[in-house]
């Protein structure tokens, strides 16, 4: 067993210059998988929506499912620190429900902490997080859950401008509590400035070299997808598609053939 992550390690991981590994994971079995690897964090991201429910994007997503799955991915018990992504809509509409829909997280998920997207107007919203004890990560750059607003899936502060507002964000965010931040498809050079103003950690996805720690999808690593599709900044370690839709061949072949169930895979006659 590796030793178990808290809220601490993350601090200390930047200060010592060691890698953030984090990864997103859905489940139980992924869970503990994650685990054994040696995963620092798990994200029980709102992907889910677009990875596991095949939807388009993740604006559907709901606190209940969000719940569910974290309660799958807590329930392996993992070493890695584990994170509850706020869905669109549950951190949106007032203070005192934001707090309501956090805690469901921490109390019925058995989150560590939870994610949201935006900077500096999240300020009362992450204030009320942290005045009830619940850690929370930052996301910034590409935020998928206002795809509407930034007009689709793109890498952002590539205009100086923009890039300026993602940094002041982040400088932000630091200043409220946040414990860590989430960079998310921006060019590299802003992902390495940002990284070396904070004294908190940056885990990036698409965000360069030079971020404190990095973070992908699940799927996408182990290439767990139908669509084939895969962002260019993610890697792919395995074709556990291709490994699903091979035994699942196989599977049908030997029951067309007879081959399958053999004797040894049948439960003896038992005495009258
Ligand atoms: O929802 C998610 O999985 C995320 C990661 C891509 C960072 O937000």
């Amino acid at each position: 067993m590796g030793k178990k992550r808290n809220i601490h390690f993350f601090i200390k991981a930047k200060k010592k210059r060691q890698k953030i590994s984090a990864i997103t994971a859905y489940d139980y079995n992924t869970s503990v998988l994650a685990s054994q690897a040696g995963i620092d964090l798990i994200l029980v991201g709102d992907s889910l929506g677009m990875v596991i429910q095949g939807r388009e994007n993740t604006i559907p997503v709901t606190l209940d499912q969000m719940i569910y799955h974290t309660r799958l991915v807590t329930r392996a018990r993992p070493d890695s620190f584990v994170v509850g992504d706020m869905p669109y809509g549950s951190y949106h509409v007032s203070l005192d429900e934001s707090r309501q829909n956090a805690l469901r997280f921490i109390k019925e998920g058995g989150a560590q902490a939870v994610k949201l997207e935006g900077g500096q107007k999240r300020f009362h919203t992450i204030q009320a997080l942290l005045d009830i004890e619940i850690p929370v990560l930052g996301h910034l750059g590409l935020t998928p859950q206002s795809i509407h607003q930034l007009g689709g899936f793109k890498i952002q502060g590539k205009l100086k401008r923009k890039a300026e507002q993602i940094h002041r964000d982040a400088l932000a965010m630091e200043k409220m509590g946040v414990f860590a931040i989430i960079l998310e498809a921006i060019p590299e050079k802003l992902g390495r400035e940002i990284s070396r103003s904070l004294k908190i950690p940056t885990i990036g996805i698409g965000a360069g070299r030079f971020c404190d720690g990095q973070i992908l999808v699940m799927n996408d690593v182990i290439g767990l997808s139908t669509t084939g599709y895969i962002p260019s900044f993610a890697r792919r370690y395995a074709d556990v598609g291709a490994a699903i839709r091979q035994s699942l061949e196989h599977y049908v072949r030997d029951i067309q053939a007879g081959d399958f169930p053999a004797p040894a895979e049948t439960y003896p006659t038992g005495k009258p």
